[in-house]
């Protein structure tokens, strides 16, 4: 059974009321280098850029983190590192509280990141030609590593019904063919917000099982799931789907924890776990690992669900004051309602605006960086991603200077 018999009660919720985890308090830059925001000041040569592009939170890690980390850090030795039992525990103990979904230490292996573990999978488990769905609008790694392993990739686009994104099951079964073998599912979905319910979720494994298609479920946004929404791992629905598939998952997005490079693979079924072994051995990639990752992702999972939630909650209030402003202030553009991660996803279509005059628009015109969805694939045109995962005043001030360089644009 994957599917918790003894343990479904998920412990209480953590008391968050009255703990404050400074996400209002903006970072001190000085000493940091991230992609997200001093990679792009330096590309734009602009120092007043504000930037909610790149996919992580301006905010401290929690702070069993950050103790995992400097203990590991006076203990002054970086060696290769070794699992020990407390790191499986927490990870097994995560999922079944929070999930109800039990899995087996020996189920677990790690790697650097969902990509990296993405093509060794692959490799194993499909030929050269061999068909991989994805579903479009998603982020442009999932199209680039089928491609890369020289497979198929075929897109499944998601539909939009007002501002809710669906799975396309009779598009999927029309692109199914007898080359399909893999399905990557993005669950909850990065950019549009989804969070699969299980009947979704159960009529992709019902069709996956019978056209002999395996999922490759990256849940790396699991633990970004607001609050109300009951998020369900693919491989939890029931055995048939646990045993025909692969889960990649990680705390990197949920946690903060994106430079640490440690990322989990779970999967119940001996043989899909033997494949990857083989990929990874291939790759040289079996051996070692990120000590520091491995400390933050053991501490993640078992001492952060106050910082979690409370991250939750932080956000939650963002996306309704993002909501709110752009109802007022952008009336032509529509919000796309998120049930987990840190995404506003944003259709600025209606202003007719070609993808370099969108991106002008925001960078040279707004001074904020945001994903643009056109490279996300289809259904991503005249689209943006604005990330949430930062504080409400520097949300407040980005679309601000949106709704500016809107005006100029709407009253010319
Ligand atoms: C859906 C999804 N999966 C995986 C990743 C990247 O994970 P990693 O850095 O572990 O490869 C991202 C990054 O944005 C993502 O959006």
């Amino acid at each position: 059974m994957t599917k918790s018999q003894a343990n479904t009660s998920s412990s209480a919720p953590p008391k968050v009321d009255g703990l404050d985890f400074g996400f209002n308090v903006p970072l001190d830059r000085a000493e940091l280098s991230s992609a997200k925001w001093e990679y792009e000041i330096s590309r734009k040569g602009d120092p007043t850029l504000l930037c909610f592009g790149t996919a992580e939170m301006d905010y401290r890690a929690a702070p069993p983190i950050c103790a995992a980390l400097e203990r590991v850090a006076k203990a002054g030795h970086f060696g290769y590192p070794y699992k020990r039992v407390s790191y499986y525990e927490a990870i097994i103990g995560y999922f079944n509280r929070h999930f109800s979904w039990s899995i087996q230490k020996d189920w677990i292996a790690s790697n650097v990141g969902i990509y990296p573990s993405m093509q060794p999978i692959i490799d194993e488990l499909t030929s050269p030609g061999d068909e991989i769905i994805y579903q479009p609008p998603v982020h442009h790694i999932f199209p680039e590593v089928i491609t890369a392993a020289g497979r198929t990739a075929v897109a499944n686009p998601l539909v939009k019904r007002g501002t809710r994104y669906e799975m396309d099951f009779e598009d999927l079964a029309a692109k199914t063919t007898a080359r399909t073998k893999i399905l990557l599912l993005c669950s909850p979905h990065n950019p549009v917000g989804r969070v699969w319910t299980r009947e979704e979720l159960e009529r992709l494994n019902a069709f996956c099982l019978e056209r002999g298609v395996i999922v490759v479920a990256d849940e790396v946004y699991c633990s970004l799931v607001f609050e109300g929404v009951e998020f369900t791992p693919f491989a939890g629905l029931s055995q048939s789907a646990s045993l025909n598939s692969i889960t990649l998952v990680s705390a990197s997005k949920s946690f903060n924890v994106t430079g640490l490079k440690h990322s989990l693979f779970v999967a119940e079924n001996p043989d899909l776990r033997d494949a990857y072994m083989r990929g990874l051995k291939r790759n040289n990639l079996y051996f070692g690992g990120c000590i520091f990752g491995q400390a933050a992702t053991e501490a993640a999972f078992r001492d952060c669900d106050d910082w979690s939630l409370a991250a939750v909650r932080y956000i939650q209030g963002n996306f309704e004051y993002l909501r709110s402003f752009i109802e007022k202030h952008l009336p032509l553009v529509t919000v796309t309602t998120p049930e987990a991660t840190y995404f506003a996803w944003l259709d600025f279509g209606r202003l007719g605006l070609s993808v370099d005059e969108l991106r002008s628009f925001f960078e040279d015109e707004a001074h904020v960086v945001v994903t643009l969805g056109e490279p996300l694939g289809a259904g991503g045109k005249g689209h943006a991603r604005f990330n949430l995962g930062t504080t409400r005043s520097l949300v407040e001030e980005g679309l601000h200077r949106i709704a500016q360089a809107y005006e100029r644009r709407t009253a010319s």
